[in-house]
């Protein structure tokens, strides 16, 4: 269980999850309340070796050199968003030809009265991986006599940036920021609340971010977060063209690439490693067969690259697997949901049918 960041968690390190941090009571006294950081704990703690590193440094160097020891080679696509990347995703969100964000307002805009109709009265707004939170305003905007809104994010950093501003435009609505990984378990402080009912908000089609196997798992897990009586309101990328597709993970500004090779450079700086960003390039390619677009980033040449002491060789051409994003029809996402514990209540989609928003409520 990850420990509950109260307020504005400003002195976190944007670190990682670790699944060794100490649990903590959601209901903690104000004087436990001070800066509880998901994973950070006195360093020295780890069993990676190196007792420079602080704990959530060797957990990142644990997974990487896991992810270094595969083949093919891979990287966990949740430390692509410290506070830089972060920034980065919120450029991605905005370019024209990243169409899930836009598609997804759009529907969002368009039925708005019905999604918030599905939440109902006195209801606890869950979101996993708040980032900015933008998408979230036209909720709390519209959503009636709302019993308070919990934001969870892996980036602390970007995380109490965004509360700060919620908090100035929703003065009424009780909150609260948690900073954790929200792919391992976290106690909701759902408690504090007098809600009628949880939802669970998860949107930007970063569902299908994982394999299936996981995303089962995961829905499962926020069917038991949501309770009996709650929902999830949830972002699903629907499966298209090759070309609209990998115009969006390959956009010509380049700032998909550099959200990608960002990775890299916070492997530099948080373990000391020795990637050259040049001679690494960002390629995605929609692999239809999986109905999937699979993001890499690709040695150039052959080389090798030191990380805290550890070397690792790359073949010319060699890939490090960074993310899949699954794209979904309704029929495949209707019985990954139903096998979760969901009913599918309501889709929402665009015209053009790229992008669905869709209720579910916990059977
Ligand atoms: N959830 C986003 C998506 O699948 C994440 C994303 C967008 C992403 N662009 C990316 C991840 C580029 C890695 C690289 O669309």
């Amino acid at each position: 269980m990850n420990p509950v960041v109260p307020d504005s968690p400003e002195n976190a390190n944007g670190g990682p999850a670790s699944s060794a941090s100490a649990p903590v009571a959601p209901s903690a006294s104000p004087a436990q309340q001070a800066p509880l950081r998901n994973g950070k704990e006195p360093s020295g703690a780890s069993g990676a070796g190196d007792p420079a590193l602080s704990a959530s440094a060797a957990v990142l160097l644990a997974d990487v050199m896991e992810g270094m020891g595969r083949a093919p080679k891979s990287l966990p696509c949740k430390y692509l968003y410290d506070a830089a990347g972060s920034r980065l995703f919120d450029r991605i969100t905005e370019l024209s030809a990243y169409y899930p964000t836009a598609t997804e307002r759009a529907i969002m805009q368009a039925h708005l009265d019905e999604m918030v109709a599905c939440l109902g009265r006195r209801c606890l707004l869950l979101e996993y991986g708040s980032g900015s939170s933008l998408k979230t305003r036209l909720l709390l905007d519209q959503m009636s006599d709302p019993a308070g809104y919990v934001a969870i994010d892996i980036s602390e950093e970007h995380l109490a940036a965004s509360m700060r501003r919620l908090r100035a435009a929703y003065p009424h609505i009780p909150m609260r920021a948690l900073a954790a990984d929200y792919t391992t378990s976290f106690a909701v402080p759902s408690a504090e609340f007098e809600a009628a009912r949880a939802v669970v908000y998860f949107p930007g089609s970063t569902i299908g971010n994982f394999e299936p196997r996981e995303a089962l798992d995961f829905l499962t897990r926020m069917a038991g977060a949501a309770g009996p009586g709650g929902g999830l309101l949830i972002g699903v990328d629907l499966e298209k063209d090759r070309p609209t597709v990998e115009a969006a993970y390959n956009d010509a500004e380049g700032v998909t690439a550099a959200f990608n090779k960002n990775l890299l450079r916070r492997l530099n700086r948080e373990l000391g490693a020795t990637f050259d960003l040049d001679a690494f390039r960002h390629r995605a390619v929609y692999n239809l067969d999986e109905g999937r677009i699979e993001m890499s980033l690709v040695s150039a040449c052959r080389q090798t690259v030191r990380v805290n002491g550890h070397s690792v060789g790359f073949a010319e051409g060699e890939p490090i697997l960074v993310e899949y994003s699954y794209k979904f029809t309704l029929a495949r996402f209707r019985r990954l949901a139903e096998r979760a514990g969901f009913a599918v209540q309501k889709v929402w989609t665009d015209a053009n049918r790229l992008f669905s928003v869709q209720y579910l409520r916990v059977r």
